[in-house]
């Protein structure tokens, strides 16, 4: 009897025990499996495994990545023909030894592309021509290089304004608005397999989702692969709202393509004037636009910070059958962008893990989120 007692005692603590550890293992990526990939931006100390801690949650937490920088034309081919892949290799082996939805970011941006990709010895602008053999050979080099390791590219990152007219960039000034579709025919030859997306900030913007989705159908109808739209989604406290943003996955949707949203935070500061999401868009630094820089958000900030994260989050789960990944642009706040876009200098809390890579409270409500829907 007395044996029995203490075989029972045993059990009971190994299944309390067992009990524990399934909760305390409960993570994002699980919780969601069922719904969409959740993805996260790799930095280069992630890469290079020296944030182990960060590492630690990337494993535990996220089923698909991107590289955050390293995969830019500006890193990946800085000078004519010399292509420099050892950051972007060590991201992809990762990516493969862990199992996780792999995304290349991007082939075709006018942020973060070398200068030499438009001009010529004399800094004219080159040829038609030279810039197709240009972005052909930068294509393609690199997709095929991770062919079938490589699941989906982001092929053109941010070429059409919220009105709806194409950005003046170097791309669109050479060779006009052609430039879209054959990037996504070239990067097509080199990984047929390969998913293929176009994407882009405030992707909500009505000017924005009539151009985008007419594109789409465009491209449909002259048999060019397209696979998804990228909704980057470096969102505020107010702005978008929930009903804008579910507009436009809808109509994506309709236009027969898949939505992913790709580069997700939700910064706690204030909003400055314009909001743009392109890296040459900065302000001036002002006292009041950092109200938070002593590490604590306040609890009514942080009350309506993780509401916001709620609300996105139902809107993706509400269309699940549209949504293929959610990926949030970092890990840490203190990995962010946000700290220095497009202000310098200020303290924000965007992402789902505070500065010591303790998990928020966010986390467990997005799980028992899932679980509810
Ligand atoms: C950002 C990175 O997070 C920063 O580290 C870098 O200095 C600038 O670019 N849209 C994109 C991303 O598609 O590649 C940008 O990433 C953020 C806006």
């Amino acid at each position: 009897m007395k044996k029995r007692i203490i075989l029972m005692t045993l059990l009971g603590l190994v299944s309390y025990k067992v009990g524990a550890q399934t909760k305390k293992s409960a993570s994002l990526k699980q919780a969601y499996a069922k719904d969409f990939y959740i993805g996260t931006a790799l930095n280069l100390q992630h890469i290079h495994d020296k944030d182990k801690k960060g590492i630690n949650i990337i494993k535990k937490d996220f089923s698909s990545i991107v590289a955050e920088n390293c995969m830019k034309s500006m890193f990946l081919q800085p000078v004519e023909g010399q292509f420099f892949f050892d950051d972007a290799d060590k991201f992809v082996a990762f990516g493969q030894q862990n199992n996780m939805f792999t995304i290349g970011h991007t082939l075709v941006w006018h942020s973060q592309a070398p200068d030499w990709f438009f001009v010529d010895k004399d800094g004219k602008n080159v040829s038609a021509d030279v810039l197709k053999q240009r972005m052909k050979n930068h294509i393609q080099t690199v997709v095929s290089r991770y062919k079938g390791k490589i699941k989906g590219w982001d092929v053109v990152n941010e070429a059409i304004m919220e009105d709806g007219s194409y950005r003046k960039s170097k791309f669109y000034e050479i060779l006009g608005e052609e430039f879209i579709p054959l990037a996504f025919q070239w990067a097509h030859e080199a990984d047929p397999d390969a998913e293929l997306y176009y994407n882009d900030y405030n992707e909500w913007h009505s000017g924005k989702v009539q151009q985008i989705t007419k594109m789409i159908k465009d491209f449909k109808s002259r048999g060019i692969r397209i696979d998804g739209i990228g909704m980057q989604a470096h969102v505020g406290l107010d702005y978008p709202s929930i009903e804008e943003y579910e507009k436009a996955i809808v109509a994506y949707a309709n236009a027969g393509v898949k939505v992913s949203v790709t580069e997700l935070e939700i910064s706690a500061l204030p909003s400055p004037h314009r909001i743009s999401s392109n890296v040459a868009d900065t302000q001036a630094y002002e006292k009041q636009l950092n109200p938070y820089n002593n590490g604590i958000l306040p609890a009514d900030v942080e009350a309506a910070w993780e509401k916001r994260y709620l609300d996105f989050f139902s809107l993706f789960l509400k269309h699940k059958d549209k949504v293929e990944r959610v990926t949030l642009w970092g890990v840490t706040d203190g990995d962010s962008w946000k700290n220095d876009f497009p202000i310098v200098g200020r303290t924000d809390y965007p992402l789902l893990f505070d500065r010591k890579y303790k998990e928020k409270p966010i986390v467990k409500k997005l799980i028992h989120l899932a679980k509810e829907n």
